[in-house]
């Protein structure tokens, strides 16, 4: 279902006329503990990523020295211009039977052709006048918080499919946690980025102060704060786990199901997204003032280059960081990195 149009004037109502979005696959570009935002250089991170776009991620990413964009040979998102990495945590199931662990795989969202991997937005809630200024090389951020214990529902949610699901993303029938119940289709978790920005830092130290929702955390308005005045294209995440095949009665409900983020959190608040901007020349900017003219959207933007889902998913990276994260449905003892699940 697309949402995007009608939900696109319902928040903007008066103020604007409904305008249009990117909206398009990825396909696994590699999964590894590397985290070159969070902890650039260490080999391996403390928990297991799984990431998508330009082949030129690495362990160390720095801003304004490594331009992804050059280094990149090839990426695999639809838009063969978008070298950036956008990357989350992986779900892994652990047996409520023996206590051993497998990766969930992800599957392809509606109308999409990808392998693993998620979909990727670019949104233009807080556009005034619709206009919005794209990212700048080096640009950064992070949307979500390991640590967090609080349900942040507008920004970092879980919908149980083919349950009845809600209509807009993080919308009420949505959850902050992980669904304790058993999901015949799957599990949609989304990222939603903030929407606002200094203008000036490409980056801050936690990697968050130098952007702002508009809105609370959820999908932006054309409502910029004072401190971050300059709007910018709402980036979300869409990760299509397929918890549909862990079917068994006694592993949910009362408060429990089986499934674990990388990082140990079986609740699901900490679920969050890193985001390294890294798309060739002004290519995006072009892309987000052809929203308005009806020329560009979702997975057809015009001013783009467009490569096949096949092409897409040849753009494959080893792992750097050798080690079995839970390879094509491999039982793994411990979760990678001997991370400990949270009670
Ligand atoms: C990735 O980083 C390593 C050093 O850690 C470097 O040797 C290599 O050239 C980098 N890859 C690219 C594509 O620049
Ligand atoms: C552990 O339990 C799962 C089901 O929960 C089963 O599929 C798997 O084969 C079991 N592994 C071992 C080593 O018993």
């Amino acid at each position: 279902m697309y949402w995007n149009a009608i939900i696109a004037s319902a928040i903007l109502g008066q103020t604007a006329s409904a305008q249009n979005m990117l909206r398009f696959g990825c396909s696994q570009l590699t999964i590894e503990r590397v985290d070159p935002l969070v902890t650039p250089g260490q080999a391996p991170s403390p928990h297991t990523h799984q990431i998508i776009g330009g082949n030129s991620f690495n362990l160390t990413m720095e801003p304004g020295k490594y331009d992804p964009a050059a280094k990149s040979t090839c990426t695999s998102c639809t838009y063969s211009e978008d070298f950036s990495n956008y990357w989350t945590a992986a779900l892994y199931f652990k047996s409520p039977e023996n206590g051993t662990y497998q990766r969930v795989p992800q599957y392809a969202n509606l109308g999409i052709q990808q392998n693993g991997g998620m979909t990727v937005y670019y949104m233009p809630y807080s556009a005034k006048n619709n206009k919005m200024t794209a990212f700048k090389p080096g640009f950064r951020m992070i949307a979500g918080d390991p640590m967090s214990k609080k349900n942040n529902r507008v920004s970092i949610c879980h919908r149980c499919l083919g349950n009845g699901e809600g209509f807009a993303p993080c919308d009420s029938k949505d959850t902050g946690e992980l669904p304790t119940k058993y999901c015949p289709k799957g599990i949609r978790a989304t990222v939603i980025f903030p929407s606002c920005w200094d203008g000036v830092n490409v980056d801050s130290p936690d990697h968050k102060s130098h952007v702002a929702y508009s809105n609370s955390g959820g999908l932006g308005t054309p409502n910029c704060p004072s401190t971050h005045p300059v709007s910018i294209p709402q980036v979300m995440y869409e990760i299509m786990w397929d918890t549909g095949r862990y079917k068994n009665d006694a592993w949910y409900g009362n408060g429990k199901q089986p499934f674990v983020y990388s990082f140990g959190d079986k609740v699901g608040y900490g679920q969050h997204g890193d985001y390294l901007f890294g798309w060739k020349d002004d290519s995006l900017q072009k892309a987000m003032d052809a929203l308005p003219t009806g020329k560009c959207a979702n997975a057809n933007c015009q001013v783009l280059k467009i490569q096949s889902a096949q092409q897409a998913q040849k753009c494959t990276k080893a792992q750097q960081v050798v080690e079995d994260v839970g390879k094509d449905g491999a039982w793994i003892k411990e979760l990678p990195g001997g991370v400990q699940v949270m009670e």
